[in-house]
């Protein structure tokens, strides 16, 4: 993986038909999907389950471009092997799932990931003041996680602060959670380069007619584009 600031679309498999996983994955990649967002929810960090190391060890053969994974469990550590086992091309974990975001982070890389770290819209951005050494990527979450479909919370002042703290060094800003057209130009204004999208990238799509989802992609990126420009 080669750094660059160039927007990503991330779409969350989330909104996936989760009887399809494969066909799924390969549908939104030839619509122009960036990387692929897998979302590892524990039943007890955040209120919703889905999937464990086989599953996303399933996934790996189907992407072809990067898989990106959100793990909102707690604890994080005795599973980062797990995950790197799996095929996890970045491995994100919560500043909240523990007391110690510093090991998990090192722990990541140590195990040939890229390392990922997420914040809770309630938790500041200064949480990570002292691990951007250690990081790749932040990831702002714009919503309460747990469930796709939820409503855009605005985090604009967060995802600036982190773009000014961040300065000169190679670290993604990822934004997840109710973003689309309508919410993607004011968080990519703020600094964001990766878009994370669930509901605003399957609905009204199939593997069946999977030209939506590349017509849903476009809407976002092109709609996050025009405000770079501006
Ligand atoms: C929320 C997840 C998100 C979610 C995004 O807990 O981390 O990735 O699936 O879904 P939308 O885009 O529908 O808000
Ligand atoms: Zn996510």
């Amino acid at each position: 993986m080669t750094f660059d600031r160039s927007i990503k679309i991330a779409p969350s498999i989330l909104s996936a038909d989760f009887a399809n996983f494969g066909a799924e994955i390969r549908a939104i990649e030839a619509q122009g999907a960036d990387w692929v967002h897998v979302d590892v929810m524990d039943g007890h960090f955040v209120p919703n389950l889905t999937f464990g190391p086989p599953a996303v060890k399933a996934f790996r053969p189907h992407v072809k471009t990067v898989m990106d994974v959100h793990l909102m469990i707690a604890p994080v550590d005795p599973y980062i092997q797990a995950y790197a086992d799996a095929g996890a091309d970045i491995l994100t974990a919560h500043v909240e799932a523990g007391p110690h975001i510093h090991r998990t982070l090192q722990a990541i890389r140590g195990a040939g990931m890229k390392a990922g770290v997420a914040l809770n819209p309630g938790t500041p951005a200064e949480a990570v003041a002292h691990v951007l050494d250690l990081t790749d990527l932040i990831c702002v979450m714009t919503v309460n996680p747990g469930f796709g479909g939820q409503k855009f919370i605005d985090m604009s002042a967060k995802i600036r602060a982190l773009r000014a703290m961040i300065g000169d060094r190679p670290i993604h800003i990822e934004i997840d959670g109710g973003v689309d057209p309508r919410t993607a130009p004011s968080v990519v204004a703020a600094g964001a380069d990766v878009l994370v999208a669930g509901s605003a990238v399957f609905k009204g799509g199939s593997v069946d007619a999977p030209e939506v989802y590349g017509t849903n992609i476009r809407a976002i990126r092109q709609a996050a584009q025009t405000s770079l420009a501006a």
